[in-house]
């Protein structure tokens, strides 16, 4: 494994100065740990600018989950800084930050006894005020915006009104992509979201994340294991290695050996039933 991570951004190092754009995320020397054993991120520093489709790829272990989890506010840090969008993530600007963030989850959480459209303007919570909620009292722009992004995401107005635990594991993902876009987020979190789906599907699900996300004008920052999807979707892949960034690249410099360094062993490919997240 080498021990500096691999940079490799083509055309930055060129004569012609790149002007700065607005950062989408800043980590600044994430560092975690759970217990006794080795810290799950070390030191982890990378910033994301829209609208790329970033893969964290990394074998089980390596802290895509936890790296997530902490950008989402939903785990505290021993160490480092979080600026999404330019704001600071703290405990009083949680909520406000939360507010530029859409996720979606390996599991796909979505509330079975809802319907795919009640479970997409759920996902509009944090936006709306409690006596909104209490009477799930959606307004209509929210209303609007959950059949537009329910199509958007290919599913039928018959589909829409189905019940989350009478969908397909497809379909249930399109709903979670559905609900984290309600909210309009600047970036998009995705923790191994194909993992339980076969592999057509996986691509056709990630396939659509990018057109659906990106049309939105939003970044995302997706965890996945498998290699060749990782080469086939991102614009960059940031390779995590025992919690430290081992690999920062395009996918063209992604080769066999930063594969085998990345995980030890070769490459996991998205083979049916491989699960190593
Ligand atoms: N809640 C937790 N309690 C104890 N250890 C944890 C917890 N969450 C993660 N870890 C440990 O942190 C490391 C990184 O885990 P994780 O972020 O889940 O990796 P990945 O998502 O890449 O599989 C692992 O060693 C894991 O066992
Ligand atoms: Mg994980």
């Amino acid at each position: 494994m080498p021990d500096a991570p691999v940079h490799a951004h083509p055309g930055r190092t060129g004569a012609v100065p790149i002007p700065p754009r607005a950062g989408l995320l800043a980590c600044d020397g994430l560092t975690k740990s759970f217990g006794a054993g080795p810290p799950a991120l070390d030191n982890v520093t990378f910033t994301l600018d829209a609208p790329q489709f970033t893969v964290l790829l990394g074998s089980s272990g390596s802290g895509k989950t936890t790296l997530l989890r902490a950008i989402a506010g939903l785990i505290p840090l021993e160490a480092g800084r979080i600026e999404i969008a330019g704001e600071a993530l703290t405990p009083a600007s949680l909520s406000s930050v939360r507010r530029r963030l859409g996720m979606v989850h390996q599991d796909f959480g979505l509330a079975d006894r809802l319907t795919a459209a009640q479970n997409v303007m759920a996902g509009a919570a944090v936006h709306l005020s409690w006596p909104r909620l209490l009477f799930q009292a959606y307004p209509r722009d929210v209303r609007r915006r959950t059949c537009r992004l329910l199509a958007e995401v290919g599913l039928t107005e018959i589909q829409a009104n189905r019940k989350a635990r009478e969908l397909s594991g497809g379909q249930r993902q399109r709903v979670g992509i559905a609900r984290a876009l309600i909210g309009q987020p600047r970036l998009f979190l995705a923790d191994e979201p194909v993992a339980n789906l076969d592999p057509q599907t996986a691509a056709g699900v990630l396939a659509l994340m990018r057109s659906a996300v990106t049309a939105h004008g939003a970044g995302i920052l997706c965890s996945l294991h498998q290699t060749d999807l990782a080469c086939q979707f991102a614009d960059r892949i940031i390779g995590l290695k025992a919690g430290r960034i081992a690999f920062d690249g395009p996918p063209t410099a992604l080769t066999p050996e930063v594969v085998a360094a990345l995980f030890g062993h070769s490459a996991p490919a998205s083979a049916a039933g491989s699960d190593l997240s």
